[in-house]
């Protein structure tokens, strides 16, 4: 076993906790990575008068990495509001985790996506927010999860991002990355699969 990972990761992968499908499970969300093709669900059982998440579970088809922050997201998740739980970051988990390599970062957002999803799919099934239209603020959440693996944040919030547009199904970004940075392909690949699951977005004119 690769020893970049915490004791804490170690645990979690080989004594996940919370694993396997949550029979009366009020909501499911699958979601699946764009940087490596894997995938993790999440099952939540919500009391629906305080709104606390009473039973949670998840399965992965993901590496080490993910399974240890899917079963440590369903540690945190459990017992907390459902807007509570939608505010955990990535952060916190691989925090949590006794942190992950700077390249397994998206593991863990990929996990904290799919408990924000479900959240959100939850929501919306009972009415308590209306589906979001497709908009630039859409796009613009949706980078908040390419991580840049050097400093394990996200382009967002790095200010990585000079200019977004959306305009007829094409969306412009101008990203601020150095000529010689080594994850500069690393990071126009990830910012092309994220948004290429949208199909309202026809084309990415993407320039660095
Ligand atoms: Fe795919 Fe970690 S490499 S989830």
């Amino acid at each position: 076993m690769n020893t970049q990972y915490s004791q804490k990761v170690l645990d979690h992968f080989m004594h996940p906790r919370n694993l396997g499908i949550l029979e009366l499970a009020d909501v499911k969300a699958t979601e699946g990575s764009p940087a490596c093709g894997d995938q993790v669900s999440l099952y939540l059982k919500v009391n629906p008068k305080t709104m606390v998440i009473e039973d949670i579970s998840f399965q992965s088809y993901g590496c080490a990495s993910n399974i240890a922050t899917a079963s440590i997201i369903t540690e945190m998740a459990k017992g907390k509001t459902l807007d509570e739980a939608e505010k955990i970051t990535w952060k916190e988990s691989a925090d949590a985790l006794g942190g992950l390599p700077a390249v397994k970062m998206h593991c863990s957002v990929l996990a904290v996506d799919t408990l924000k999803s479900a959240i959100k799919k939850y929501k919306i099934e009972h009415h308590l927010i209306e589906k979001e239209k497709f908009s630039k603020d859409l796009i613009l959440k949706e980078l908040r999860s390419v991580v840049y693996p050097n400093v394990g944040e996200d382009i967002v919030s790095l200010k990585m991002v000079k200019y977004l547009s959306f305009d007829k199904g094409v969306v412009t970004i101008d990203l601020d990355v150095p000529s010689f940075d080594p994850m500069r392909d690393n990071i126009a690949e990830e910012v092309r699969e994220h948004l290429g699951k949208f199909p309202e977005i026809k084309d990415i004119k993407l320039t660095m």
